[in-house]
């Protein structure tokens, strides 16, 4: 679609020269082998048709873990390769990848070597950003980041991140990276409303430190639409067997907030998904929804969201009042 950029919002990543879309697409749930190849391309191909250019992923994303790389890498060759210079794509390392002590949390060891397996397996020269996917209890912050720092250099990412680090932990990781000279780009955190942990100091160091935010799960994996309001649908992510989403984790409790805010999101002419969309980007300083889907319609869906991204204070009230900080 030639007119792809007309239909997104664009917002900068913290003080730094990126701008990302405001809605982003993760590769998490749904592009691995198990997954269906031909949907999982009209996912990507509907995405970037709809001025989403930002694409997630990391090591371990599959099933089986590495798998949503290899497709996408192949969705890529097969009809977008022409487009690499218009979108950002990203990867991470820090969950377990392969046995033994290399495989797993924040050593220069196994970032460095995590990279150029993934490299390989999306069949790119560099990825746009490059993430520690969580924070290490055991190796020294100043390892971690220097390994960032290092892959930077040798051209294999343009940009860094941190992902699920505390507040505490990012003004560390922050200071590292800018003593080396290779600033922190960008935090990855879970956000959503049922889960507001960001708020309670994250968001401010992010704006000290000058970083930007992409929000994970904003929908909560999928319970922040109407979906499950009418019991678990055959083909949901709560639906299969050994995923993400544990049915059980679904309380009836949750099931009444989503229905009080479902009948919110009516009201203002918006999708559960929609709404859920608009109150996660109301912050200044979030840069970009990082959103989920396993059809590409829930992907425009989910992008007609910035339509309307206004809340009034009563609006954002009662969201407190069903979800308090
Ligand atoms: N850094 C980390 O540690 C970390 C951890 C988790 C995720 N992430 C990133 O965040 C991305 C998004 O996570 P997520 O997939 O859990 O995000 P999410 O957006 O909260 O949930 C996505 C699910 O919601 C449902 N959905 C999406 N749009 C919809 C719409 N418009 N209407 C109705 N239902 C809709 C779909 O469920 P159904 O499948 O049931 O249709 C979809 O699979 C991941 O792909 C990954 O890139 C990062």
């Amino acid at each position: 679609m030639s007119n792809r950029y007309d239909q997104m919002t664009y917002r900068r990543c913290g003080r730094s020269g990126l701008k990302l879309p405001a809605i982003s697409l993760g590769l998490w749930n749904n592009f691995g082998h198990k997954d269906d190849f031909g949907v999982a391309r009209q996912m990507i191909h509907t995405a970037f048709d709809h001025g989403i250019t930002h694409f997630d992923l990391a090591n371990n994303y599959g099933p089986p873990a590495g798998s949503a790389e290899e497709n996408f890498g192949k969705i890529l060759a097969g009809g977008l390769a022409g487009y690499r210079d218009e979108m950002v794509i990203s990867s991470k390392a820090g969950y377990t990848m392969w046995p033994g002590p290399y495989g797993d949390w924040g050593s220069r060891k196994y970032l460095t070597a995590s990279l150029d397996q993934s490299l390989k397996r999306m069949k790119l020269d560099y990825v746009d950003i490059f993430y520690s996917h969580r924070p290490d209890p055991e190796t020294p912050i100043e390892e971690t980041m220097a390994a960032l720092d290092s892959i930077v250099r040798q051209g294999k990412a343009l940009y860094v991140g941190i992902s699920s680090y505390n507040p505490e932990q990012t003004a560390a990781a922050a200071r590292v990276l800018r003593e080396l000279g290779t600033p922190c780009l960008i935090h990855q955190p879970s956000y959503n409303i049922f889960n507001r942990w960001i708020e309670k100091g994250l968001l401010q160091t992010l704006d000290e430190q000058g970083m930007g935010c992409i929000a994970f799960c904003p929908l909560d994996q999928g319970v922040l639409t109407d979906k499950y309001l009418r019991g678990v649908p055959e083909g949901s992510r709560a639906a299969k067997e050994h995923g993400t989403l544990n049915a059980k984790n679904i309380s009836e409790d949750k099931l009444t907030k989503v229905s009080k805010l479902n009948a919110m999101a009516q009201e203002r002419g918006q999708s559960l998904a929609q709404m859920a969309l608009a109150w996660v980007l109301r912050h200044q300083g979030m840069t970009s929804a990082l959103i989920g889907a396993s059809k590409p319609e829930q992907i425009i869906d989910s992008a007609a969201s910035l339509q309307n991204l206004e809340f009034s204070a009563a609006e954002l009230a009662v969201i407190d009042e069903i979800s308090p900080l």
